[in-house]
Order: structure tokens, then C-alpha cells, then sequence
């Protein structure tokens, strides 16, 4: 059952292009417009939300972080993202006017699904994003979009994060279509764009091997850091998320523009750290903010390990390793970009004699607080 792959992790990366064409079909027609009858709040009541709040666990929380970049440019609503386990016990301010976005794979995690209630209780509509069908989450919320990654095994997330990216932005430019924004011309650009993207992850997943060697020669590091900036932020931190649950290192992510805050202390000779640069075209100020980021850290020692754009050559002289991903529009980088952090983690945990699919002390679901 785990198609030729030693592990379901490895089949469940490399099911990533099919997943996310699978998750797109049928929703987009061939005038470029969103269809998205699984969500059961009418027009009308989306366009009266003010407020869009997500709540999600470990991974699905990554996916929220970028969702709110990406709503928040196509809809202008206010967007906050929270973790379910500290929504559900503060007292959050919540009414009819907003919308409530849990983001689960299982759709049995039981923060989430408290903080939904929670919700719920307040007047706030709920709308799940969820990978399983008829799953508790789902039942108890306004409305679904489904994912359509197929069942994930491997503890560690990987297609079912990549699919809730995708449902995420298929939500927020739902919104901004039935709210006619003023960004309707980039929403069109968009939806060409992301009908692109299966193809942009399959060439990622074909040049891997570079990756799996730095990973194996890094097996015997104690910590790796990433930086990231924008959507590449949440990126750093499921590329640390997926590090520590495969690897068991000590793994961090932090905005970059962070460093000189505190975590640039941390740097020390040949400590691995990876960069997620966003594209250079497009809002160009936050790439060059990042190759001087890179520079800094490489000045004090790190080994730089980038992950940048085909043809982003600003990179090269401050780049002890350099890996390459496809172009895309800034807000759906994270749909290239992770790929090769997953990979990296999976070999490393195979480097270190780790268990891949089934991490120590790690429950595929987490349905106990
Ligand atoms: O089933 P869910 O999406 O609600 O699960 C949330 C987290 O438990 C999950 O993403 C967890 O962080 C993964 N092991 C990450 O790889």
C-alpha cells in the first residue's frame, strides 16, 4: 500500500501534484470564476462578514498564517489567525458578522473542535477545511470545502498542508469575488496562476536529490534554523515543525526581521540555517531585505542554506547551498517552497535511524487536549 515508497511520507510528497490539481478541480470554470457550492453561506451573508478569524493545530495553524496574507490582499477583510488551543480558553470577540475559518486534516482534533464550538455558541459562522469526509469538524460547521489529498498515513503533514493552502486561497478569492474587491482583474490573474501550480510542484519534486544530500550530510547537527519573511515566515516554521517531529533536532523558524532581535545571537560557525526568499519581482522590497539578512548571518558564520527562485542570482554570493524552485506569485510560493523542506526533514530523520511515518511520542490525530 505504500505504492514502491519505503515510507507513506515519501508517497504521500510525491502524491503533492495530483493533490493539489484534485483539490482545484471542478471549483475554477473555464472563464476563470470560482464555483465553490460546498460552501453553504450564501453570498450575501459573506459579504457582510467583517472579520475573518482562523483556528487550527501545528501544522493546519501554518497553513491559516499564509491564508491571512492572502485574504487579507483579496478581500481587505480583517484576517486573525489563532492557535485553537488558546482561542478556546480566552474570550474572543466574535458575532454574526464573522466568519470562522477551522482548518483540520482530520477534522477530529479536539482543540479545534472546541474552538469551533466556542464559536459557534458566540453566533460566528463556521466554515471547515478539512481532508476527511463526514469527519466531526466538518458536521459541526456552517459549511465544508473539502480537501482532496486522499488519506494522509504519515503522522507528519505534507499533502494535506499543501491542499489546505490551496482551499485557503480558493476561499479568500471566493470572498473577493463575491465582494467584488477592486482586485477582481488579479483575482482573475490568480486563479490562472494556481490551475498552473500542480505543475510548478511536480518540477520541484523532480529535482530533490541535491536536497536529500545536504540533508545526510547534516545528520549530525544538534539545531538548524529558518528564516523567512511574508508567507515565507510560516513556511520557516513548518520547515522547523516538520524538522523536530522527523528529526527530533532542535528546529526554529522566525521572521528574519526578527534577527536582530534576539535570534541572531544564536548564530555560531556552521550552524545550518535556511533561508525561504521570496521572489524578486513583484514586491521586490522584501527580497532584497532578505539577501541582506542572508548576508549578515553568513558574515557571523551560519551556512546558508537558500531556497530561491529559478534565475535569482542575488542569492548566489552569500548562498552556501542553493535550492531551486519554480516562479510563482509571491502569495503561492509556499506552494513550492515547502516541498523541499519536507523532503530535507524526511531524509534527515532517515539519516538519523528516526522512524518516518510514525514519530516517537506523535499522534497522527490528536483528539485528547
Ligand atoms: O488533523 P489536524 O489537521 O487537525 O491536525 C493538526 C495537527 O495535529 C497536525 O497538523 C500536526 O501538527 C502534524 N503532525 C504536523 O505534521
Amino acid at each position: 500500500e505504500k505504492g514502491g515508497y519505503d515510507y507513506f511520507m515519501l508517497k504521500e510528497i510525491a502524491e503533492q501534484p495530483k493533490a493539489v490539481a484534485d483539490t482545484l478541480l471542478g471549483r475554477i470554470d473555464g472563464a476563470g470564476s470560482l464555483t465553490l457550492d460546498e460552501v453553504r453561506i450564501s453570498a450575501a451573508e459573506l459579504r457582510e462578514m467583517d472579520k475573518v478569524v482562523i483556528v487550527a493545530c501545528g501544522t493546519a495553524f501554518h497553513a491559516g498564517l499564509i491564508a491571512k496574507y492572502a485574504i487579507e490582499h483579496w478581500t481587505r477583510i480583517p484576517c486573525e489567525v489563532e492557535l485553537a488551543s488558546e482561542f478556546r480558553y480566552r474570550d474572543p470577540i466574535l458575532d454574526q458578522q464573522t466568519l470562522v475559518i477551522a482548518i483540520s486534516q482530520s477534522g477530529e482534533t479536539m482543540d479545534t473542535l472546541m474552538a469551533l464550538r466556542h464559536a459557534r455558541e458566540q453566533g460566528a459562522k463556521v466554515l471547515a477545511i478539512c481532508n476527511t469526509n463526514g469527519s466531526t469538524i466538518p458536521r459541526e460547521s456552517d459549511a465544508v470545502l473539502y480537501t482532496h489529498a486522499g488519506p494522509e498515513v504519515a503522522v507528519a503533514s505534507t499533502k494535506a498542508f499543501l491542499t489546505q493552502l490551496v482551499a485557503c486561497y480558493l476561499v479568500a478569492l471566493y470572498l473577493g469575488q463575491v465582494r467584488g474587491t477592486k482586485w477582481a482583474d488579479e483575482i482573475r490573474d490568480v486563479i490562472r496562476d494556481l490551475s498552473q501550480i500542480s505543475g510548478a510542484v511536480e518540477r520541484v519534486l523532480e529535482t530533490m536529490e541535491p536536497v536529500r544530500e545536504l540533508a545526510r550530510s547534516l545528520a549530525h547537527k544538534n539545531t538548524v534554523l529558518f528564516l523567512g519573511r511574508h508567507v515565507g515566515y510560516p513556511v520557516a516554521l513548518e520547515g522547523a515543525l516538520k524538522l523536530k517531529e522527523l528529526a527530533y533536532m532542535h528546529a526554529e523558524g522566525f521572521a528574519a526581521g526578527e534577527l536582530k532581535h534576539g535570534p541572531i545571537a544564536l548564530i555560531e560557525e556552521d550552524l545550518p540555517v535556511v533561508v525561504v526568499v521570496p521572489s524578486p519581482r513583484g514586491r521586490s522590497v522584501l527580497h532584497d531585505k532578505i539577501v541582506s539578512n542572508i548576508q549578515e548571518i553568513r558574515a557571523r558564520g551560519a551556512r546558508t542554506i537558500v531556497i530561491a527562485e529559478e534565475g535569482d542570482e542575488a542569492v548566489v554570493p552569500y548562498a552556501d547551498h542553493v535550492v531551486r524552485i519554480p516562479a510563482t506569485p509571491t502569495l503561492l510560493q509556499p506552494l513550492v517552497a515547502t516541498v523541499p523542506l519536507q523532503v530535507f526533514a524526511c531524509e534527515l530523520a532517515t539519516a538519523r535511524g528516526n522512524e518516518v511515518d510514525q514519530p516517537r511520542n506523535l499522534a497522527k490525530s490528536v483528539t485528547v487536549e
